[in-house]
């Protein structure tokens, strides 16, 4: 369901001697105006980031540096992606769980949304997204 949207983009790389560059246009790259930027770092080894849906929201993310994986749930299957290079972005769709985990040391993690921060546009309790989207798998 869900899931089948969400994808894996290879990014633009302009490669130079002096270092390479990776750039992101909205409605382009990623299929949505980008109307917010911002990152996780200094993240401790073994913690997690996410556990939440949104209703609105779409996203980009982005390995800047270092490496995690992005486990997505569409409330009835589960697939896990691994970050690892500054120009691969996820996309993620509305509707989608997300747990972010496996952080490698001084990890960047770069997210674009299609909205402003909205703490109403969150899903915080699994069930609730279970609900909404009509999971065949009630727990
Ligand atoms: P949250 O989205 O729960 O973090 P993550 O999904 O990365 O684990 O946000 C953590 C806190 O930061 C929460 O109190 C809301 C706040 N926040 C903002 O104020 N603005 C933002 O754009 C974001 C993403 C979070």
């Amino acid at each position: 369901m869900g899931l089948d949207k969400c994808k894996i983009v290879e990014l633009p790389k302009i490669m130079d001697r002096r270092g390479n560059l990776t750039f992101i246009e909205g409605n382009d790259h990623v299929p949505f105006d980008i109307k917010r930027v911002y990152y996780l770092y200094d993240v401790p080894g073994g913690e997690k980031r996410g556990g939440h849906a949104h209703k609105a929201l779409q996203q980009f993310i982005v390995a800047a540096s270092g490496s995690f994986d992005v486990v997505l749930d569409d409330g009835n299957d589960q697939k896990r992606f691994h970050l690892n290079r500054s120009y691969y972005g996820l996309y993620i769709p509305t509707m989608i769980w997300r747990e972010l985990d496996n952080f490698s040391s001084g990890s960047v993690c770069i997210v674009l949304a299609s909205e402003h921060y909205d703490e109403n546009d969150y899903i915080r309790d699994y069930k609730e997204l279970e609900n909404k989207v009509g999971s065949n798998d009630k727990k």
